[in-house]
C-alpha cells in the first residue's frame, strides 16, 4: 500500500493569469510529498461529466505552465448545486459530484476560483469532500486574503490602455473613459487608475454624481478649442469607471438580461452612459471603450507567477498534512508575503472591497492623499 494521495485540481470562473503557474507549484511540491495530480477540465463542470480518461499532470507536463496565462485546464461557471434540468428548474447535482470524486478515485479536489467557486468548495467540503482552494480573481474581492492571483497582470494591462488612451484622447481633445471589470469591488480601477494617472476612477463602492464628475472635468480641461501644444491647460482626461460602478440616481448597468449559474447578470455599458452624460451635460466630447476580457489575457505578471507557485505549493503541503477545509491565504504580497490556510466556510459570503474611508477620496473621486 502506498501512501500517495491522488488529487484533482480545477480552474473555475473567470479566467485568470497565475493559475497555470499554481497547478505548476502544486505538482512540483506535491511530487515531493507523494501527490498524485490529476487535471479536472472546465471547472465543476468536470465532476458533474466527467470526460473519459484523466489528464496526468506530473514534472514533465506542467514543466512549461509557469509562463502561461488563462488556464489550461479550461474554465466555466458550473454551480453543481443550481444546475437547470429538463424542465427549466434548478436542481442540486452535487451528489453527482461526490459520486465522480469516487469514481476518480480521487482523495482530494483542489479549486482554483473566486467566491463562486469556492462557495461550492465550502459547501462540498460541508457534505464531506476533502478540498483546499487557491484565491483566484481579477477583481481581488476575495475575503480573508491580500492577495487573489491574476489582479497583479489585470492591474498591468489596464495601465497599460490607460497609457495608451492618452495620445488619442489629446490629440482629439476627449474624455476618454475606459471601462475595467469589477462587478462589486473597484480594486482594479482604483489601482490601475492610480498606476495609470487617471484623472477620475469611478468604483462600486461609491455612487457617484454626475455633476461632480462634470465639475472635476472643468477645473482640469480648458474651453473646448485649445491650441495644442500652445495650450496651457490639458485639453482631454480619462475617466476608470469599474462596471459596477454607479450614479447616485441610476442602476447597475447590465449588458442584457441573462444570469450566469450563480445568479449573476453580466455587467458592462457603464461607460457608454457616462459618455452620453458627458457629451451632453459639458462641452467635451467623450469616447468609451469597454475593455472587456483581454484585461486579464496575456502572460503572468511576475508578481502572479511567484504568487501562483506560491499557493499551488502551499496547497500540496495541506492535502499532504490532510488539512482540508481550507483555502491558501496571503499576508501581503510577494515577495514580502506569508501564507497560512483560513477556513474555506468563512470565505464565501463575504466581499472584500474597496474600504472607501481608507482610501477613496469621495470629492475628488481619485485614490485619497495623492494630490490628484
Ligand atoms: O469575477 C471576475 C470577473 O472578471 C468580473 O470582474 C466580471 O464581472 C466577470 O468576471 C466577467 O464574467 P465573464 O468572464 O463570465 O464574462
Amino acid at each position: 500500500m502506498s501512501n500517495s494521495k491522488r488529487v484533482g485540481v480545477l480552474t473555475g470562473g473567470g479566467d485568470a493569469p497565475g493559475l497555470n503557474p499554481a497547478i505548476k507549484g502544486l505538482v512540483y511540491r506535491g511530487s515531493q510529498l507523494g501527490l498524485e495530480v490529476i487535471g479536472l477540465f472546465d471547472g465543476w463542470r468536470s465532476l458533474l461529466n466527467p470526460r473519459p480518461g484523466v489528464l496526468e499532470l506530473d514534472r514533465a507536463a506542467v514543466r512549461r505552465w509557469d509562463r502561461d496565462g488563462g488556464t489550461n485546464l479550461g474554465s466555466s461557471r458550473t454551480n453543481p448545486f443550481r444546475q437547470v434540468n429538463q424542465e427549466g428548474r434548478h436542481q442540486d447535482r452535487s451528489d453527482e459530484v461526490l459520486a465522480n470524486i469516487e469514481q476518480l478515485r480521487l482523495d482530494a479536489v483542489v479549486a482554483c476560483g473566486g467566491e463562486d467557486t469556492l462557495g461550492v468548495a465550502a459547501r462540498l467540503s460541508g457534505k464531506g469532500v476533502k478540498v483546499v482552494g487557491i484565491p483566484k480573481t481579477i477583481d481581488k474581492d476575495l475575503a480573508k486574503t491580500d492577495y487573489t492571483l491574476g489582479f497583479d497582470t489585470a492591474m498591468r494591462n489596464v495601465t497599460e490602455i490607460l497609457e495608451h488612451s492618452r495620445t488619442p484622447a489629446g490629440s482629439h481633445g476627449w474624455v476618454q473613459i475606459i471601462e475595467v471589470m469589477g462587478r462589486h469591488a473597484g480594486h482594479l480601477a482604483l489601482w490601475s487608475g492610480v498606476a495609470g494617472q487617471a484623472h477620475i476612477v469611478l468604483i462600486p463602492e461609491h455612487p457617484f454624481r454626475y455633476e461632480r464628475v462634470f465639475q472635476i472635468l472643468h477645473d482640469r480641461i480648458g474651453p473646448p478649442g485649445l491650441i495644442p501644444g500652445r495650450a496651457e491647460r490639458p485639453r482631454y482626461a480619462v475617466i476608470v469607471v469599474a462596471e459596477g460602478a454607479r450614479a447616485d440616481d441610476g442602476e447597475t448597468i447590465t449588458l442584457d438580461d441573462r444570469q450566469d449559474a450563480f445568479g449573476h447578470a453580466r455587467l458592462g455599458g457603464i461607460g457608454d452612459v457616462l459618455a452620453r452624460k458627458i457629451a451632453s451635460g459639458t462641452p467635451y466630447e467623450s469616447r468609451a471603450v469597454m475593455l472587456g476580457h483581454p484585461q486579464r489575457g496575456g502572460p503572468p505578471s511576475a508578481v502572479d507567477r511567484i504568487m501562483g507557485l506560491l499557493f499551488g505549493a502551499r496547497a500540496a503541503e495541506a492535502v499532504a498534512a490532510g488539512d482540508f477545509g481550507k483555502m491558501v491565504s496571503a499576508r501581503g504580497v510577494a515577495p514580502a508575503v506569508e501564507l497560512s490556510l483560513v477556513d474555506i466556510s468563512e470565505v464565501s459570503g463575504k466581499l472584500q472591497t474597496v474600504d472607501v474611508e481608507r482610501y477613496y477620496d469621495t470629492n475628488r473621486y481619485h485614490l485619497k492623499n495623492i494630490g490628484m
